[in-house]
């Protein structure tokens, strides 16, 4: 895993061990992938999904970089994990949208992809809604722990087998607030 030194580690916050991206990074990868989205939905009549509550960072610096003529936002909600780092297995979606999909491509926003149950499941829904197209950026990939056969269309990080929080992602809704995102110590889940 490549960990850039930043302005983030600095202040590292006791409970982290390590950054993986500081606020330089996090905003190259908002540049690269609004770019790409910039492209493949040019033409398109896109709404934006962001996967609250841990998308919220990345969302706004993604979203206020993408420049296509038509494109929405709406938010849903689902939960899958307690106050744990392992996921329950469970999908119950808490906050829905209303949208007509049949004549939207459909961008899901979400922090980070770990077994893929969560948006296996949403994707699934808004498949079955008659989404035009239903595609994944996610600023946090980790493969190594999927258990379910999804893969992301726009990826910002490939993690390995590490628990992260920072800008967004939380562990027991904590962390949250950091500009950056990093590496927890394992004595504070364990
Ligand atoms: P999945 O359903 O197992 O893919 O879990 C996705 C959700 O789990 C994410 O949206 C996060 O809320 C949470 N999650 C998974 N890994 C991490 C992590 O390393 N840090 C913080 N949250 C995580
Ligand atoms: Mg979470």
């Amino acid at each position: 895993m490549n960990v850039k030194k930043g302005r983030g580690e600095k202040h590292l916050h006791k409970d982290l061990c390590e950054v993986i991206a500081d606020e330089a990074r996090l905003s190259e990868i908002s540049n690269r992938l609004s770019s790409e989205i910039n492209n493949d939905y040019k033409d398109k009549n896109l709404l934006v999904v962001g996967i609250l509550k841990g998308s919220i960072m990345f969302l706004s610096d993604l979203y206020r970089r993408i420049d296509t003529d038509n494109c929405r936002l709406e938010f849903m909600a689902a939960s899958s994990y307690g106050s744990g780092t392992v996921s329950s297995g469970t999908v119950r979606i808490t906050k829905d949208i209303a949208a007509d999909l049949s004549d939207k491509h459909v961008l899901i926003v979400e922090d980070i992809l770990d077994t893929g149950n969560t948006l296996f499941y949403i994707k699934e829904q808004l498949l079955s809604r008659d989404a035009l197209s239903v595609r994944i950026c996610t600023l946090f990939d980790k493969p190594c722990r999927r258990t379910k056969p999804i893969t992301p269309d726009y990826v910002g990080i490939t993690v390995d087998d590490l628990f992260i929080v920072g800008y967004g992602l939380d562990f027991d809704e904590r962390y949250r607030n950091l500009p950056y995102v990093g590496v927890l110590k394992p004595e504070i889940y364990s």
